[in-house]
This record gives structure tokens, C-alpha cells and sequence, in this order.
């Protein structure tokens, strides 16, 4: 009866009060509230809205349906960053241990790929050994131990994020921000760091497909999170483009490991420039430093190899072998090459073919149940803005089970390169800064 009254109430479109929220979740979370008034509060909510202070009522609620960690005990500050998700996304891989080596822990639930996005776990379990499905109780020792842990999320935190997930993919409900909102910070406010800081990508490769769209869910995220007393920060970043040269699972941990060796001489690179951006907003946040100061720390500890030594520990921490992971690079994978066919300026590499190719190949997954190649993926050998000629290479596609789709994955991903006479405006990948 109190649900019907609550679902009457958002449908008129009145704010819902924190104890009706809290109740609603709850009764949802233990199996009272059934899975159809749950989906019609989801419904009403996207026709509806939330006001901030509902939004952020029901991302505690959802919190506090599992496991909170956290670490007061530990003699540094926490911080995490999150990415709505992309195409060759690799960053965590460099930013997590990289702010780990700026004075900052940095406890990282992390999650798998699905569709074009790639996910940190399948990147990671590359690694021969890599345990990326800790029990909390080993993340905690990881965390404390080396500084950094990067693991799946577990069954304990947020189960009404799970349920209610399930009900908003098969009801049309997943495209609204206070939901949206909710399901990923109640996630991340379960992790317990001090400081969030949330990168939401727009454009072809993204879930959010427009700037205006990223915006809002960016000032949303950090809003909420400001009101619940944590520190937060986001950029709104460009995903038309593959990041990096890697889009794929071991070759995207490779070019990881290379940024962490040579940061100094790749710095210069736009989403190695994006990584340090975003690490240097972890440590100004949690050490409450100027972000000149934040960002000259990151310069120092990437260049002095103190970032590679974190990664290289964690890894070691979580069971990987990294000697393994680079001999295992050398082995033969199926490949294929395309080339050029005019000369010109590469003007665009569309993100969300790269992504649809890079997944046929078995670099990702359709469904949830659906095994990767961890050999599989996509090599670019040109950028946005350089110059070709007929021949030049443009990128290298690999798998490792048989060569079979090969030539028409290959076809598919010309598709992706616009070569153009006249040099396209530099890029910025970051396109706003919210504080
Ligand atoms: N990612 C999530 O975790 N939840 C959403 O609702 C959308 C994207």
C-alpha cells in the first residue's frame, strides 16, 4: 500500500521524501517491494526527474543495501576515479597506480567490459596470475600493502544496484540521470574513499552520446557527492576517437606499462595529458593540495618511475606475473594490416566502429556470459591529425583463435578512418572541468 501512495506520488511529479525513498529501496532490496513497482518507480523517475536531494536519498539507500568500506584507519587519504566508459579506455591502469604513488590510496572497484566499452578486470586478468575477484577482505590487504588495489565489484557492495540494473535494462529505464547517478555512485560511495573523481566521456564511443548530456550527468555526480560530504570533481572528455593506440585487452595493458616507463616522453600525448589531469584531481582532492601542486607531484613520481613500481606491486600483490605477461606478448597472434588508400590527413577515427570491430574480433563482449581473447584487438599505427599517403599503415587487427572474420573485420574498420586534404583542428580531449 505505502509503495502504491510513493509511485502515486512521483508520477503526479512530487519529490519524494529520504524515509520513502529509503523504505522503497529497501523493501526492494529484501524482495517485498515485487520487481513491477520497483520498474514503475524507475519509469516515473525517467519521465519525472529527482531533485538533487533526492537523487542523492536514493544513491545512500542503494549504498547502504550492502558492504560500506572503510579506511580511517589507514595513515593516507583515499581516492578513486571512475569512467563512465570508452573505447581503448586504458587510464585507470595508469592513474590509479600513479596517484598510489603521490601519497594516496586508492581502493578501485572496477568492472568488466560489455559491449564497445572495454573493462579494467578483462585488461587486467590478462596478466597471467592476475586474481581481479578479491574477497574484500584481501582488497583491504591489497590496499593497505601496496597502496592500490584494482578488483570486480563484489556480490556484497550494492545489491539493489544489481537488482534494480536488471529491472532498467528490460524496461526502458536505464537513460536517466538521477538513475544513472545513483546506480554509479552508490557504488562508488560504497568504496569509501574521500575523494571521487568521476571522467564522463561524450561522443560516438560513449554512453553519452552529446557534450550537454555528459555535463549533466558530470555536474549531477559531483553535486550529490558534494552534498553527501565527499570530495568530488569531473571532466567531461571527448570519446570520438580511440584513446591511445591500443584498443583490446593485453595490448592495452602493454601500451599502460609503456606510459608507466617512458610517462616523461609520452606526456605529450593527449590521453597520457588526460591520465595526469585526472590523477593530479585524486591527489588535490585527498591531500587538499593546489592542483600546480597535485600535477607537478604526478610529473615527478610518473617520470621517476615510482608510478611503473606501484603498478608493478599491486600486480605482483594480486598474483600476476608480469615476465609472463610480455613473453606471452611474443607469441604469434593472427593478424592483419590495413593501409592508406589516399593520401591526405587522418580527420577522424570513429570510436564506435573501432570499438564494434575490436568486439567481433572476441576483444569484447555482446552478452554478459560471452569470453574474450585477450590477444584480440586493434593496433592504430596513425592518429587523428597525421599525415598519409596511399600505403601508409592505419592500424593492425589480431585474435588469436583462428584467422577466420580477419578480412572482413578488416573492411569494417577502413570504415572507421576519415582522410581528408586539409589538416583537422587539434583536439582537446577535455572539454569542461567541473569543480
Ligand atoms: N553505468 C552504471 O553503472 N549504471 C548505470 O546506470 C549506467 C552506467
Amino acid at each position: 500500500m505505502i509503495a502504491k501512495l510513493i509511485l502515486d506520488k512521483k508520477r503526479e511529479g512530487r519529490a519524494l521524501g529520504s524515509a520513502e525513498i529509503r523504505e522503497f529501496i529497501d523493501g526492494f532490496t529484501r524482495g517485498e517491494i515485487p520487481d513491477y513497482q520497483m520498474s514503475a518507480l524507475a519509469m516515473a523517475v525517467c519521465c519525472r526527474g529527482m531533485t538533487p536531494r533526492e537523487t542523492a536519498d536514493l544513491t545512500d539507500a542503494m549504498m547502504r543495501s550492502g558492504a560500506c568500506l572503510d579506511w580511517r584507519h589507514l595513515p593516507v587519504p583515499t581516492a578513486d576515479k571512475h569512467s563512465t566508459g570508452g573505447v581503448g579506455d586504458k587510464l585507470s591502469l595508469i592513474i590509479q597506480p600513479l596517484a598510489a604513488s603521490c601519497g594516496v590510496a586508492v581502493p578501485s572497484l572496477t568492472g568488466r567490459g560489455l559491449g564497445i566499452t572495454g573493462g579494467t578486470a578483462d585488461k587486467l586478468e590478462t596478466i597471467p596470475g592476475y586474481n581481479a575477484s578479491l574477497s574484500l577482505d584481501a582488497f583491504r590487504d591489497v590496499v593497505a600493502k601496496v597502496g592500490v588495489s584494482m578488483t570486480v565489484q563484489t556480490a556484497e557492495i550494492c545489491p539493489a544496484d544489481k537488482k534494480l540494473y536488471a529491472l532498467r535494462d528490460v524496461t526502458g529505464t536505464v537513460a536517466s540521470i538521477p538513475l544513472i547517478c545513483g546506480s554509479i555512485l552508490s557504488k562508488k560511495w560504497a568504496e569509501g574513499a574521500d575523494a571521487l573523481v568521476f571522467d564522463v566521456k561524450f561522443g560516438c564511443g560513449a554512453f553519452m552520446k552529446t557534450r550537454e548530456e555528459a555535463r549533466e550527468l558530470a555536474v549531477a555526480m559531483v553535486e550529490s557527492s558534494k552534498a553527501a560530504g565527499r570530495k568530488a570533481a569531473a571532466l567531461v572528455t571527448d570519446m570520438n576517437a580511440p584513446l591511445g593506440y591500443a584498443v583490446g585487452n593485453a595490448n592495452e595493458v602493454a601500451e599502460a606499462l609503456d606510459v608507466l616507463r617512458r610517462g616523461e616522453e609520452r606526456a605529450g600525448e593527449d590521453f597520457v595529458a588526460l591520465s595526469i589531469e585526472l590523477a593530479s584531481l585524486m591527489v588535490s582532492l585527498a591531500k587538499s593540495i593546489p592542483l600546480d601542486e597535485a600535477r607537478a607531484l604526478c610529473m615527478e613520481k610518473l617520470a621517476d618511475g615510482s608510478a611503473l613500481s606501484r603498478f608493478e606491486a599491486m600486480v605482483k600483490a594480486q598474483g600476476g606475473d608480469l615476465a609472463k605477461f610480455e613473453s606471452a606478448l611474443e607469441r604469434p597472434v593472427f593478424k592483419f594490416r590495413i593501409q592508406s588508400m589516399r593520401s591526405g590527413y587522418v580527420s577522424g577515427i570513429d570510436a564506435e566502429k573501432t570499438g564494434r570491430v575490436a568486439m567481433s574480433l572476441g576483444a569484447g563482449r555482446m552478452v554478459a556470459t560471452d569470453k574474450i581473447d585477450p590477444r584480440a584487438g586493434i593496433t592504430l599505427s596513425v592518429k587523428t591529425g597525421d599525415r598519409v599517403s596511399i600505403g601508409t599503415p592505419l592500424a593492425t587487427l589480431e585474435k588469436s583463435v583462428c584467422p577466420d572474420g580477419l578480412e572482413h573485420a578488416a573492411a569494417e574498420l577502413m570504415k572507421a578512418f576519415s582522410i581528408a586534404s586539409e589538416s583537422p583542428p587539434p583536439r582537446n580531449l577535455i572539454a569542461e572541468r567541473i569543480v
